[in-house]
């Protein structure tokens, strides 16, 4: 049972800084990441959509025999994980904007959230801002475009950089001290953020929080890999598989696959 491996999606290639995290604390687990870029961006996508598709790519990786689903997606968390949770009997490990550290660290009492239209109007992520907006102010900014340029291969370009500028910039002028990633797209940003952004302005992302979170959770059903044996990496992608390789900096192959 142990040797299956660790399932893991996204609507593209942004959850692999989510697989990034995972396998550099469990480097022995097995693991196949799907990315369904065909229909990226889910972000602009209602609710049923994402659902459907967040279904569809838990059953591609369970006919794979996983053990346990990350949803690297936090649009795909926000509106799909209690349906998986209730219908699928692997444990299923999601991932959400990390607004509680933000709020707890604040000094300026503003902190600013980029993620996609999908995560902010959902209601998971309403009701952790309720919780945490208590004396804070939370700039609440949809990333529209930035997870199309990233699946063109176009991080570094000069769009992006334009697209970022008119994100940040009011935040700043709002005087935020947090900016929270609410996507897995945008940990990949990092250059361009850190040459937008003042040093005193602190970028949070979930990709440490929820390796842990799978670690212990095989832990406690006892799905930990204990064997020896050099891990199977397996990446799938229904897209151009040559962005995602490129962004794992051409070390792992990526399959073409039509789903
Ligand atoms: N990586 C996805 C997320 O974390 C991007 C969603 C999209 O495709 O718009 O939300």
């Amino acid at each position: 049972m142990n040797k299956q491996p660790i399932g893991i999606f996204d609507s593209g290639v942004g959850g692999t800084s989510i697989w990034r995290a995972i396998h550099a604390l469990m480097p022995k687990e097995n693991t196949v990441y799907l990315a369904d870029s065909a229909n990226a961006p889910y972000g602009p996508k209602g609710k049923e959509a994402i659902l459907a598709l967040s279904i569809k790519n838990t059953e591609y990786l369970l006919n794979h025999n996983c053990k346990l689903i990350v949803v690297a997606c936090n649009t795909a968390t926000t509106n799909a994980i209690d349906y998986l949770r209730q219908h699928y009997d692997v444990p299923i490990i999601g991932i959400e904007p990390a607004i509680k550290p933000a709020a707890l660290k604040t000094q300026t009492k503003v902190i600013g959230v980029l993620a996609t239209r999908g995560t902010l109007s959902s209601e998971l992520f309403c009701n952790a801002t309720q919780l945490y907006s208590n004396g804070i102010k939370i700039i609440e900014q949809e990333g529209e475009g930035i997870v199309q340029l990233i699946e063109s291969g176009r991080i570094n370009s000069t769009k992006m950089t334009a697209v970022l500028r008119g994100y940040l910039e009011p935040m700043l002028e709002a005087n935020i001290d947090y900016l929270v990633l609410g996507c897995t797209h945008y940990p990949y940003l990092m250059t361009q953020l850190k040459k937008i952004l003042p040093k005193h302005v602190k970028i949070i992302d979930s990709g440490e929080a929820v390796a842990k979170q799978t670690k212990a959770v095989l832990e406690k059903h006892a799905l930990l890999n204990t064997a020896e044996a050099n891990p199977i990496l397996q990446f799938y992608s229904n897209s151009n598989p040559l962005v995602m390789s490129s962004l794992l900096e051409d070390k792992f192959k990526v399959d073409y696959l039509k789903f």
